[in-house]
């Protein structure tokens, strides 16, 4: 009876303690409010987003989210009555949101309210100066400007950019296009486009079997010519997973060719451009991709609930995913790996399957550890897993994305041996240094939200196109044979002259 009793007192001091935890109370006034979504007149992405991060009365930041939701409302006036926008508020869970919205058409006299607990936050209501137009709008801007705006770096200050563009100083397609035709016109491998931009109108020629991908470029190029005035210029994009552009070998003597590729590699010449995957997330964010590097970032699986094993789901498209499936039958406390589909070796589908049910990808969370293993190429959704609140282990890779030369292991994730060999100690090691794996994932977080946010894409594309085309010498012309790519938008920034009002 007594240890009961004792009992029920220890459980109820746990009780008090945790209550006086809980009254910390969010000071509204003193929260932080940053980003460039609070300026939609002038920085134009097709959702807009900022950041708020909960100070409590102490004037201390939370690690967990606050006790009540931020409430985030766009006012304003629009050609149809009140602006008519979409909200959706993203908790990070470490006490930061990311609130990010879009708008229809435009919209005048906008106001962003931010309350918490009915109390404006910061300096909330913020008004914005212009009218906001919806990235649907047709109303490119200066591309320096658009640049200026969204404070999009210049190619000179990337690395990437800067060792991808070092072989094509001075490209003279007039000199090569015939060659390179000859070199990569094989419709049996290899599937190309070639693109040429020239007073915001956009033209592909493609070449290859499978050329569906194109729509990716094409709604990249269209997005991009619907915000910035884009430079007239023309490049060969690689459809196919494998980077085209080998070194060694013939080009030895003939000269690299210039390729834009999605994933580049340390045996190619190819100029990586952010993922068809990436890409579509951040231009159509919010609208019909549902996962993109901001909902990514939504806490459904606070830390302490996470299970402490590594987690990986996918396809067998290489043959360390299926040493990944033995490891994880050895090792079952360790890892949970299955492969969810398979195609490339579907005679050892008995050894290694059976296939299991689909797991959304927000579910991969539940666990503190995640693995990235290559696909037939660099695996895309790397990105993602960073954007997440688990720790990535990534496999060492000659293949890469436009990003990759910025990581550090160790400081965003932890790599391990290409042949896995490595892989279960790297785990163990993980479950006994919890401290050091949290500030890993806590870099890679920044180092998201510094580099890979639909912001950052658009970035991206608009700096190497920008010095891509001061590097081409020829003429930049609309070649025979050329489709022009469909405009789309549903409204101007210059509006119609407005007919006499009845
Ligand atoms: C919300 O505000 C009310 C009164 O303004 C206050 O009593 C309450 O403690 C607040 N709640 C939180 C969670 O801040
Ligand atoms: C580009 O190549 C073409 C064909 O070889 C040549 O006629 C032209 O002069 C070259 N242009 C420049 C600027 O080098
Ligand atoms: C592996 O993960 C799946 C999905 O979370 C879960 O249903 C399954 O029970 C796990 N397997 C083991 C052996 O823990
Ligand atoms: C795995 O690769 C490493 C080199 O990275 C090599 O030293 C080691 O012998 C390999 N292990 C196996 C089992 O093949």
């Amino acid at each position: 009876m007594l240890q009961i009793l004792l009992f029920v007192f220890y459980i109820w001091g746990i009780h008090l303690r945790f209550a006086e935890a809980e009254i910390k109370l969010v000071d509204a006034e003193k929260c932080l409010v940053w980003g460039a979504g609070i300026k939609p007149d002038v920085s134009v992405l097709p959702a807009r987003y900022f950041f708020i991060m909960a100070i409590d009365k102490n004037g201390q930041r939370y690690l967990e989210s606050a006790p009540l939701n931020f409430q985030v409302k766009i006012k304003g006036n629009s050609p149809h009555g009140r602006c008519r926008s979409h909200v959706d508020v993203i908790d990070r869970g470490d006490g930061t949101n990311i609130v990010r919205y879009t708008t229809a058409d435009w919209c005048d006299q906008v106001e962003i309210e931010i309350r918490y607990n009915g109390t404006q936050v910061a300096q909330s209501p913020y008004y914005v100066r212009n009218k906001v137009y919806s990235e649907k709008c047709y109303c490119p801007q200066d591309l320096q400007l658009f640049m200026l705006h969204n404070n999009c770096p210049n190619a000179a200050a990337d690395k990437q950019i800067m060792w991808d563009l070092h072989s094509f100083k001075r490209v003279n397609f007039s000199a090569i296009r015939e060659n390179l035709m000859k070199r990569y016109n094989q419709p049996e491998s290899v599937s190309l486009c070639h693109y040429v931009v020239k007073q915001q109108q956009i033209w592909r020629q493609c070449y290859g079997k499978y050329t569906g991908f194109k729509m990716f470029m094409d709604s990249t190029l269209l997005a991009l010519s619907r915000v910035a005035l884009l430079p007239d210029m023309e490049f060969y994009l690689n459809l196919g997973d494998w980077p085209l552009s080998k070194k060694g070998g013939q080009q030895r003597t003939s000269g690299p060719y210039p390729i834009f590729s999605w994933c580049g590699s340390e045996d190619s010449y190819d100029i990586t451009l952010p993922t068809y995957d990436l890409t579509e997330s951040s231009v159509e964010n919010m609208g019909r991709v549902a996962l993109d590097m901001l909902s990514v970032q939504r806490n459904e699986h606070p830390w302490e609930l996470k299970e402490d094993k590594a987690f990986w789901r996918g396809r067998d498209s290489r043959r360390e995913r299926l040493d990944l499936i033995d490891l994880s039958r050895k090792y079952p406390e360790l890892i949970n790996a299955s492969i969810t589909n398979f195609f490339f070796f579907r005679d050892e589908e008995q050894k290694y399957g059976p296939t299991v049910p689909y797991v959304s990808f927000m579910e991969f969370f539940k666990y503190k550890y995640q693995l990235n293993i290559d696909g037939t190429v660099a695996s895309y959704r790397f990105p993602y897993l960073l954007a997440g609140d688990s720790l990535v282990f990534k496999q060492d890779s000659p293949y890469y994305e436009h990003f990759y030369s910025k990581l550090q292991p160790y400081k965003h994730y932890v790599p391990f041996k290409r042949n896995l060999s490595d892989l279960i100690e790297k785990v163990q090691w993980a479950r006994e240094h919890e401290k050091k794996v949290r500030e890993i994932i806590h870099n890679a977080r920044e180092f998201v939200e510094a580099n890979l946010l639909p912001q950052h894409i658009y970035c991206y594309h608009l700096a190497l196109f920008k010095e891509w085309s001061n590097r081409l010498v020829a003429p930049v012309v609309v070649m025979p044979g050329m489709e022009k790519v469909q405009t789309s938008y549903t409204c101007f920034c210059k509006e119609p002259q407005i007919k006499d009002e009845l």
